[in-house]
């Protein structure tokens, strides 16, 4: 009996089918695309997280004059950051592969370093560089990752990572401005 040709590639990734029974993922991205995918929206989780946990600690922390403001601030931004962080764990789900959830991962992943200590982080003018500059690297690490989607026809992580970017591009601004 002649074999059938076929001259598609088979994506082994995608039609893999579990010992379980449960189907392969042929969600029309490849799966070298979904891992590349993945792997870029775990580092921006990463960063993600790390920036919500800076931005908690600073609301915790934060002393002076302009106490009240900018408490107030750093809990509207924290709360966002910390609703947005559960969409972005499970669309690396959704592309099939496991999200970071523990503090070495995302220590490991992540761009922003940690802040340990307040005791040289306690001025306020300092809190808010610190956090300008987190909200940035989050940009940073979105715009690769939307570019990435972008190329491999993914339309809800561009559509995700398009909404992340407006807010922590708004949040870089608002607390800029403090500053100047
Ligand atoms: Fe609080």
């Amino acid at each position: 009996m002649a074999k059938k040709k076929s001259t598609a590639k088979p994506d082994k990734a995608a039609n893999a089918v579990h010992a379980d029974g449960a189907p392969g993922i042929d969600i029309g991205i490849s799966g070298g695309d979904r891992r590349k995918i993945a792997d870029g929206l775990a580092h921006f989780l990463s960063d993600a997280f790390t920036l919500y946990l800076k931005t908690h600690n600073f609301h915790w922390n934060i002393t002076g004059a302009m106490f009240n403001s900018l408490h107030l601030m750093f809990e509207g931004q924290y709360t966002e950051q910390w609703n947005a962080l559960d969409e972005t764990a499970e669309r690396i789900r959704a592309l099939g592969f496991n999200a970071p959830g523990s503090y070495a991962e995302f220590i490991r992943l992540s761009s922003i370093p940690e802040e340990p200590g307040l005791a040289d982080a306690a001025d306020w003018r300092e809190m808010v560089r610190q956090l300008v500059v987190g909200n940035e690297a989050v940009c940073r690490t979105a715009r690769k990752v939307l570019a990435t989607a972008d190329k491999a026809g993914d339309d809800p992580t561009v559509d995700l990572m398009t909404q992340r970017l407006n807010i922590h591009e708004k949040n870089a601004w608002m607390l800029r401005s403090l500053l100047q």
